[in-house]
């Protein structure tokens, strides 16, 4: 599922370094089909990705220029071409990439012809180029989050090539539009809306290594959107670091609630979901726009990050505990079956038993159906960083865990509020539970639901009635009467 797009782009000069990028895509594919055709069978190539769904729809191109280079993909890493896409928001992200390396330079070994690539946020830090120029020199390309549309150009370079490449721009360029791209699900895709953060939370890494926050044209994301849809896709997911502030850097005056609605008339588009919002910017638009279209999923992610308002004024979150509340109150009172999720940091600097216990019932009085739960990492370079205050690394286990119980027991109590309600499932794929099979997907809400079913389910809409939990977090369904 190669998308070739014709290059039809607003602004000439993307027009012309896709063009360029085009060009160095079809070098690519002659060094590759002469390689291949010496050693008798296709080269391979693998991408690991880690993080969230920006790095996910990134690797996603990745994918499909290399496809388009004429490598063929493979399962597992002992591939001729693997790139790992990486994350840098927790230092626990950072370590996995190291551990793994070692496990590549085994296949390596193996096969010298293998080409090894890094890129993703974590490049964009001076330290990890330079840990990784001295420490792992069979690594064969290193780039950053800004040049990811000059793959195929780095590509060229590091076939022809036996030394390390290593190109990381610090800003970001033009938005480059109409690169080849595939999807890993036939009938969902994420859709990027904007990159980049301007936020600056005190704890957070993002702004430093994916830039300023720049939105997308609007035709260019409808034009995206509606070929997605004419190719099959019924749930599109509108990405971004901070969607409700989407249109801020265009000419043209346009917000996220402006853009939203455009996308909902999209005929035959069933399901809109986006992340993240930040409570800051949500605006009563949005709320409107969510509650008049039936295709927007009643689903939002809106990270609170803490429940005390001293915190939060230390993270630079730019709003108190009681405008979130105002915000759940009014999207409930809006769309009264949303469910809400969220992102919750514990043990940030100089965080007392105190301000935790304010965020533990805080979160218990929103009841929120899922909270992600991260224990502070220090980031390099981040204001939060600097605090001589930390909480001890013990502290924040014992409070990670309190939270983490919390929210076990009331997103049970959520989905055990679901079962005997008709709901409507997208089916997304088939997966083992204590040796059955089951065809899974997700409501409208975001619950996870798992079916039997002899015929593939995959890519199917259909009202089903969840009749008991299969484990904690997935419910077992049968098909709904109205389709029997
Ligand atoms: N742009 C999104 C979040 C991106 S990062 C937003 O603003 O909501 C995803 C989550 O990782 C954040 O919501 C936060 O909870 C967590 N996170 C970010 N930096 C962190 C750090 N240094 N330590 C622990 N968790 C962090
Ligand atoms: Fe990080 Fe805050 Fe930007 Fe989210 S909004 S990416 S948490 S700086
Ligand atoms: Fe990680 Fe980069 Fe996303 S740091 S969370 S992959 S934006």
């Amino acid at each position: 599922m190669i998308d070739f797009k014709e290059n039809v782009n607003s602004n000439q000069k993307t027009t012309e370094e896709t063009r360029q990028q085009m060009s160095f895509l079809g070098q690519a594919k002659e060094l590759v089909k002469e390689r291949s055709e010496r050693r008798g069978y296709p080269l391979t190539f693998h991408v690991t990705t880690f993080g969230c769904q920006m790095n996910a729809r990134d690797s996603e191109k990745l994918t499909g220029m290399l496809l388009a280079a004429g490598y063929v993909e493979k399962e597992t890493e002992d591939a001729d071409f693997v790139i790992y896409n990486t994350c840098t928001v927790r230092e626990n992200a950072n370590n996995k990439v190291y551990g793994r390396l070692g496990y590549l330079h085994g296949y390596k070994k193996q096969n010298p012809q293998m080409k090894i690539a890094l890129c993703g946020c974590m490049m964009q830090e001076d330290v990890v180029v330079s840990k990784i120029k001295q420490s792992y020199p069979f690594v064969d390309l290193i780039f950053g989050t800004h040049n990811i549309y000059k793959f195929p150009e780095l590509l060229v370079s590091v076939l022809e090539s036996e030394s390390q490449i290593v190109d990381i721009w610090k800003e970001h360029g033009d938005i480059v539009e109409d690169l080849p791209s595939v999807r890993k699900y036939p009938f969902k895709s994420g859709v990027n809306i904007m990159y980049g953060c301007n936020n600056f939370c005190t704890y957070c890494i993002v702004p430093y290594v994916r830039g300023r926050e720049r939105s997308r044209q609007p035709r260019d994301i409808l034009r995206e959107c509606e070929r997605l849809v004419k190719d099959g896709v019924v749930e599109i997911m509108l990405l971004g670091q901070n969607v409700n502030s989407y249109g801020k850097t265009l000419q043209q005056e346009i917000s996220f609630a402006d853009l939203l609605k455009e996308v909902a008339t999209i005929p035959d588009l069933q399901r809109i979901r986006f992340m993240t919002s930040h409570p800051r910017d949500l605006s009563d638009e949005l709320i409107e726009v969510m509650a008049s279209y039936k295709n927007i999923c009643p689903h939002l992610h809106l990270p609170l990050q803490s429940g005390s308002d001293t915190m939060l004024a230390a993270m630079n979150r730019h709003y108190t505990k009681a405008h979130y509340l105002s915000l759940v109150d009014r999207l409930r009172a809006a769309i009264p079956d949303i469910t809400l999720t969220t992102d919750i940091i514990v043990g940030f600097p100089k965080e007392t038993e105190k301000e935790f216990a304010e965020t533990l019932s805080f979160a218990e009085q929103i009841r929120f159906y899922e909270i992600h739960v991260f224990k502070y990492s220090r980031r390099r370079g981040t204001p939060a960083d600097r605090d001589p205050d930390q909480v001890p690394e013990p502290i924040k286990g014992v409070r990670s865990d309190t939270l983490l119980e919390l929210t076990a027991k009331q997103s049970k109590e959520f989905r055990a509020r679901r079962i005997g309600k008709e709901t409507e499932v997208l089916f997304e794929e088939e997966k083992e539970y204590e040796g059955r099979r089951y065809w899974i997907g997700h409501t409208r809400e975001y619950v996870l639901v798992a079916m039997r079913s002899v015929e593939s389910l995959e890519n199917r809409i259909l009202p089903v009635v969840p009749t008991e939990f299969l484990t904690g977090e997935v419910l077992l369904a049968r098909t709904a009467d109205s389709v029997l």
